[in-house]
């Protein structure tokens, strides 16, 4: 393995984790469900990197605001997913092709009475999707593809070919039946890698229960957005801190929501 090491500095300061299978381990322990979490209710957490002025992409990608030790971070959430949930203009943005763990990852969740993958889920409305790139024909387990009543039929059938698509509302997207139509099918640990529209519409609809949020030390200067866009919330939603884990000068973030 390669990368920096990572150390905790809240609650508690703890051991530096070097990249191996020992430090993994106490990593995922850092990230597994809260104390007094129902196992049997859906969890919805997000992922996202921002750079410390705010940005959420560099070049209309994340991937410039990350470094080793976040991409280790990235992956060991995948794991304690039931299913990763990703917005269609990412999957456009980012691809998604292939499996989203490697092997030890797959082997973690396999010990740990887990399917080996992840399921896959997507959210859109316009079905803008190529039913024959990629992210379909490489994708180890058939994804979900969230959508509306009112999507377009023909881009519906054709996407049905390769997926399962399942609509959350009629002509807008019905963030509390998405959950509910991923709850339906078992995946209650909804683990939501983005992009900010997704997560503008969890954060509206009141559905964010956890964020886990790479501060990377880098200024991006204007232009790029932030981690969330859309609609406002109407409600400002508290979250509180659980931990902070940091390697080098970049900042691992773990909040909760607040205890309504
Ligand atoms: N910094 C980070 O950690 C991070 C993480 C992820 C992504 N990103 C970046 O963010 C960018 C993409 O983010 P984005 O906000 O533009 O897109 P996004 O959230 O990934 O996806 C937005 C799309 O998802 C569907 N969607 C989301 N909410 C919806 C709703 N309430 N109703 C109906 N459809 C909904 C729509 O799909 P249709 O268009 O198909 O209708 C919408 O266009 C990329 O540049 C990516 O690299 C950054």
């Amino acid at each position: 393995m390669t990368g920096a090491p990572i150390e905790r500095l809240f609650p508690a300061p703890g051991p530096v984790l070097d990249p191996s299978a020992a430090g993994d381990a106490q990593l995922l322990e850092w990230y597994s469900a809260p104390a007094g979490v129902d196992p049997g209710t859906p969890w919805v957490s997000f992922n996202f990197v921002a750079s410390l002025d705010g940005a959420a992409t560099v070049d209309g990608r994340s991937g410039g605001l990350g470094n080793a030790a976040d991409q280790r971070i990235f992956s060991l959430l995948r794991r304690h997913a039931d299913v990763v949930l990703v917005g269609a203009q990412t999957i456009r943005a980012e691809g998604y092709a292939g499996e989203l763990l490697n092997a030890a990852g797959q082997q973690w969740r396999r010990e740990n009475g887990k399917s080996a993958h992840p399921a896959v889920a997507v959210v859109s409305g316009s079905l803008d999707l190529d039913p024959a790139g990629e992210f379909f024909t490489l994708a180890p387990v058939r994804p979900i593809i969230i959508t509306t009543a009112s999507a377009p039929a023909a881009r519906r059938a054709a996407l049905s070919a390769v997926a399962d698509v399942v609509d959350a509302g009629d002509a807008d997207l019905d963030i509390n039946a998405v959950v509910a139509v991923l709850a339906e099918r078992g995946l209650l640990r909804i683990h939501s890698e983005g992009g900010p529209h997704v997560l503008g519409s969890f954060t509206a609809a009141g559905r964010v229960d956890e964020l886990c949020l790479t501060l990377s030390p880098a200024l991006a200067g204007a232009g790029a957005g932030r981690i969330t866009a859309g609609p406002a919330a109407a409600d400002l939603a508290s979250m509180e801190l659980a931990h902070v884990l940091r390697s080098g000068s970049m900042l691992f973030l773990r909040y909760l929501r607040s205890k309504r």
